[in-house]
């Protein structure tokens, strides 16, 4: 018999990936969605939406009567996450959910950072709850970048406010997406607590900013800006327009630690195992994002991942058999 799976912020970022993945597995999962638009979209991909609010009992339980297990992504920023969490398990519990999955956060200890720490909150409250839980636990996502990629493909420079010789890990969403979607559909994941993080992507902006020249075939710096040129440039972006001041100031006391620390955080072995492949790490990232934003303009010219040294393309076109070996 097929699972009922209650996806939670849904028409995001991530729970579009999981819904893709879930459907791909022959699953239909259900999708608990704030409007009327984002039900349609999450319908469009194969989901059956729920519209209601997360912060309502009652629509918590009307989403989860008679599923199987919840996947719960608190939206970006929400300042309150712990007493969001807690209505989902004290939901999930009455509703006699038997399996909880928590989206949460790489590095959930660093109380500096209201959405790290609100997420080991929630964790507590899933450990004292009973319920049979997983929790995920993904570094920063790559596609963070890809709302400055426009501007680093023209200008080549990526301007962040913090040190860009730090070193952070980094992971694909799209195989988090894949990992939860293993977890939710496969036995043999409960009270497990697995870090996400993506393989060779411990890295510095300035090493990452060498693998995006690369990519592009240009220059490509990796730049401090202060955080007041930060929020004049992000504010002009869709993903913030929706955020308060007080929401936004999260994401500069984020970037403050990075400054200080980076993100020393998250073995990429655990990822592998679930995924039973390699995850995908900056190279491919970044030559996805390059040739969206190409099919975006039109551009249909072949251009090869790599660049190679001129001596090795020589060297492949006369012996095109022979492959890198030809190098
Ligand atoms: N970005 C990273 O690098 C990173 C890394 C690790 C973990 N995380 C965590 O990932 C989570 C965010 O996931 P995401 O990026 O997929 O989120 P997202 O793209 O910001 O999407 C959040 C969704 O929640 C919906 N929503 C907002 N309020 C709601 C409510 N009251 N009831 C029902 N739905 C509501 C929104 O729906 P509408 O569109 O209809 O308004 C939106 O589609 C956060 O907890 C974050 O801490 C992020």
């Amino acid at each position: 018999m097929t699972k009922t799976i209650l996806i939670t912020a849904a028409s995001g970022q991530t729970g579009t990936r999981l819904i893709r993945q879930l459907v791909a597995r022959g699953v239909r999962p259900r999708a608990l969605v704030k409007r009327a638009a984002s039900a349609e979209r999450v319908r469009s991909l194969g989901a059956e939406p729920v519209i209601g609010n997360e912060w309502d009992s009652a629509d918590l339980l009307r989403a989860m009567e008679g599923a199987d297990s919840v996947y719960h992504i608190a939206p970006s920023l929400t300042l309150d996450e712990p007493e969001l969490g807690r209505r989902m398990v004290a939901a999930a519990s009455r509703a006699g959910i038997s399996h909880f999955v928590l989206h949460g956060v790489i590095a959930p200890y660093l109380d500096n950072i209201n959405y790290h720490w609100a997420k080991q909150i929630v964790q507590r409250e899933l450990y004292r709850s009973g319920l049979p839980y997983t929790v995920l636990l993904p570094t920063n996502f790559m596609q963070n970048v890809s709302w400055t990629w426009p501007s680093i493909a023209r200008d080549g420079r990526w301007l962040l406010p913090y040190d860009p010789a730090r070193r952070l890990t980094w992971v694909d969403l799209d195989d988090v997406a894949e990992a939860a979607a293993i977890v939710l559909t496969e036995p043999g994941h409960a009270l497990g607590t697995y870090e996400l993080v993506g393989t060779d992507a411990y890295l510095s902006r300035t090493q990452i900013a060498a693998l995006m020249a690369q990519a592009l075939g240009r220059p490509v710096v990796a730049v401090k800006e202060s955080p007041e040129a930060y929020l004049a440039h992000a504010r002009g972006q869709p993903f913030f327009e929706r955020f308060r001041d007080e929401e936004v100031a999260q994401i500069l006391a984020m970037f403050d630690d990075y400054d200080r620390h980076g993100m020393p955080a998250g073995n990429a072995r655990v990822l592998s195992m679930l995924l039973g492949r390699p995850a995908r790490g900056w190279p491919e990232f970044l030559a996805s994002l390059r040739d969206a934003g190409e099919a975006a303009r039109g551009v249909t010219s072949y251009r090869p991942r790599w660049r190679l040294a001129p001596r090795c393309t020589r060297r492949r076109a006369a012996a095109p058999h022979r492959g890198r070996a030809a190098c």
